[in-house]
């Protein structure tokens, strides 16, 4: 098990999975934050499922940490404390309500703008939680608060 917060491996392009914390520890805050090579996430323990994401909000880097969970949707969502922007914990698609302007008696939609948030793997063994970094190639409106000048924790090296 490679704890040791190395790089990305340049062979496979994937990241080593990095140790966050207890088990026990989460289920009793139900949030906790940290930094896996180098990148800020926060990890949710809600409804019995684990979620972790880039902490930084998508949409002008608002702390999701401190944000509550609500459903939309009969899906939960992270709601950026900053600007009220909601985005589900289990894909990281940025949620909206529509309507249709030619028929404004219509009930509201829930639409969603695609995956907005990079959503990250959690996964657990014997009490610990790991974090696995997303190395999915497409670009994800948060890799820009994630990465480079507006990277709030900076590397200690
Ligand atoms: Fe998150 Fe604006 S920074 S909604």
């Amino acid at each position: 098990m490679n704890l040791d917060g190395s790089a990305q491996d340049p062979e496979k392009g994937e990241y080593s999975f990095v140790c966050v914390g207890r088990e026990d520890d989460i289920k009793k805050s139900e949030r906790m934050t940290a930094v896996v090579h180098d990148r800020e996430v926060v990890i949710f323990y809600h409804r019995g499922e684990y979620h972790a994401m880039d902490i930084r909000c998508y949409h002008s880097g608002g702390p999701l940490h401190l944000g509550d969970i609500e459903d939309f949707d009969g899906r939960p969502c992270i709601v950026c404390p900053w600007h009220k922007y909601k985005i589900t914990l289990a894909t990281g698609e940025g949620l909206y309500q529509s309507i249709n302007p030619k028929d404004p008696s219509a009930k509201p939609k829930w639409c969603s703008k695609g995956i907005k948030q990079r959503i990250h793997t959690v996964t657990v063994d014997d009490g610990n939680i790991y974090v696995t970094l997303s190395n999915e190639p497409f670009k994800c409106d948060s890799d820009f608060y994630a990465t480079g000048d507006f990277k709030v924790i900076k590397s200690s090296s």
